[in-house]
């Protein structure tokens, strides 16, 4: 009896569904389960959960599981929770059983203290059951939340993810989404089309394409599932299982001393000049160990893991080849995101500046660019993991304070020493304070290229800022590794103490 139910349970919505599911390149809830964890860890809990619904014909829909399967398991030896929506029953609908496994399991990591994976591939709210998957989302919600910050969440959508499922996800820390197969949306293109007339397709509306490049609600795209599924597992070799735990030591074997003297010549000489700050990434985290998390979003911000003398650490990094690295609102909120989760994982935070500034533009302005870069402003001050910070080049105005500077308690700052910390760059500036004297100068343009060459040497170096101990000190760039694996060393052991409060007001 029990094998013949349990052979029913691993079935899901049986062979011809598991046919079609495979049709459309989409592996089932049980085998990914199987690809994402070490081989053979999978622990299965309630496989005989079922729906108690009874309206509109549900009496005669039974599948035992409910259409999910929930449990937990290991990655690389660690203890993580998981459940994967099976799309085979009623198109992985999230009924209030179903709700209630992925509910224990979120319970289960919190106390535990391991993270979560969701594997998303759902109809949405299982409509024969009401207002029951709506309490059931909203009991998932609640839990995401409560968990937030305490356990790492991680989403990955491979199948659609529609109205109210959408908002789990959007919780958790990290979407992973998976090319072609998955989307997500709130309202599909047929309630587009009816209320606004917009024609759209499932792709264009809500790909895993959009998401990553255009809505930033996703942070990492994949060709296919095995990929999204060795994403996951890499992503998380760089988290600790918990707030309370440190993220894991690798050995990597990579030389904390090692000098790369191509830094010297990596910055062009010409200040307008680009360059691809991965480059330098690359080159001082300890080789390969760079994760780029949102590459293809607000590419004028990098943001990703890396280890450093095998260490991990996050990497915020202006990057100039696009929009010259300026600071606009999708690049604010990206960084912000990013620098809080490192603050609550107990990930010190190293900052590469070259940026010329927040972004000008009526469309930024209107679009909120006051609170939305308020929120990096508050994010490095807020954040008490340690703080290193590296201005390579550009460090002007405000984008200066808000990339990682002294003032919002970085605990250690270097400069590059052609690196130009100023309230703007020198032709700015000089056009400014000295309109009048260039327009009354008998040669205006040989005035103002001197006014601008003395701007350069009083103002655009690291030397004042370092007088007044705004920077540690002046590096060579070829040192850049080892001092700022000196400096986490140094920080260990780090301890700083914010005012006992519910909750800051994040502007939001
Ligand atoms: N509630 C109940 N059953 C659902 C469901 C839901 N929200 N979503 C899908 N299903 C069922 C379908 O009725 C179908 O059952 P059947 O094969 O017994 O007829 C099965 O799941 C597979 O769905 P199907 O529509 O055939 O798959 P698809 O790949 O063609 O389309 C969707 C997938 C998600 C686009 C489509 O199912 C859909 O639009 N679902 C509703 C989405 C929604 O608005 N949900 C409410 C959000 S809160």
């Amino acid at each position: 009896m029990l094998e013949e139910k349990r052979k029913k349970a691993m079935e899901g919505g049986g062979e011809e569904r598991i046919k079609k599911q495979h049709e459309k390149g989409k592996l089932t809830a049980r085998e990914r389960i199987e690809k994402l964890l070490d081989e053979g860890t999978f622990v299965e809990l309630g496989m005989f959960a079922e729906s108690r619904a009874t309206e509109f014909g549900m009496d005669k829909k039974r599948f035992p599981g409910d259409g999910v399967v929930t449990g937990y398991g290991t990655i690389d030896g660690r203890l993580v929770f998981v459940y994967a929506q099976d799309f085979t029953v009623l198109g992985g609908s999230l009924g209030e059983m179903h709700a209630e496994k992925i509910t224990r399991v979120l319970d289960l990591a919190l106390k535990n203290g391991a993270p979560v994976i969701g594997l998303n591939d759902s109809g949405g709210a299982r409509i024969q059951e009401g207002v029951d998957s709506l309490k059931g989302y909203g009991e998932i919600f609640f839990r995401n939340t409560i968990a937030s910050g305490v356990v790492p969440q991680i989403a990955v959508i491979m199948g659609p993810s529609a109205g109210g499922a959408v908002y789990s996800p959007a919780i958790m820390d990290f979407v992973v989404m998976v090319d072609k197969t998955s989307y997500m949306f709130i309202t599909g293109p047929q309630v587009i089309k009816a209320v606004t007339g917009e024609d759209v397709d499932f792709e264009s509306l809500g790909g895993a394409r959009v998401h990553n490049e255009k809505s930033g609600n996703a942070h990492i795209f994949a060709k296919n599932e095995e990929e999204a599924l060795h994403l996951v597992r890499a992503l998380l070799s760089y988290l600790p299982s918990n707030n309370m735990e440190d993220p894991p030591f690798i050995d990597t074997g990579d030389p904390p001393d090692r000098m790369d003297y191509k830094l010297d010549k990596i910055i062009p000489k010409d200040p307008k000049k680009s360059y691809d700050v991965k480059d330098i990434i690359n080159i001082i985290v300890d080789r390969g160990t760079f994760f780029e998390i949102h590459p293809l979003y607000a590419q004028n911000i990098v943001v990703g893991f890396a280890r450093m003398g095998g260490k991990v650490v996050g990497i915020v990094a202006n990057q100039p080849k696009f929009y010259a690295g300026v600071l606009d609102i999708n690049a604010s909120d990206k960084a912000a995101r990013f620098v809080r989760f490192c603050d609550a994982f107990n990930i010190p935070i190293v900052t590469l500046v070259d940026v010329p500034g927040y972004m000008p533009g009526v469309a930024q302005e209107h679009g909120g660019i006051i609170r939305h870069g308020a929120k990096l402003l508050y994010a490095y001050s807020e954040a008490t993991v340690p703080k290193i910070t590296v201005i390579l080049r550009k460090a002007y105005g405000g984008a200066y304070i808000a990339m990682g500077s002294k003032h919002l308690r970085a605990d250690v700052v270097y400069a590059w020493p052609n690196a130009e910390i100023a309230v703007m760059g020198p032709e700015g500036a000089v056009n400014i304070v000295f309109r009048r004297e260039i327009k009354e100068a008998e040669n205006p343009e040989k005035r103002r290229q001197e006014l601008i060459n003395e701007y350069r040497d009083k103002f655009a170096n690291p030397y004042v800022a370092a007088s007044r101990l705004y920077v540690d000190d002046i590096i060579y760039p070829h040192e850049t590794r080892p001092k700022i694996i000196q400096a986490l060393n140094m920080l260990e052991n780090k301890k700083e103490e914010r005012p006992e409060k519910k909750h800051g007001n994040i502007p939001l």
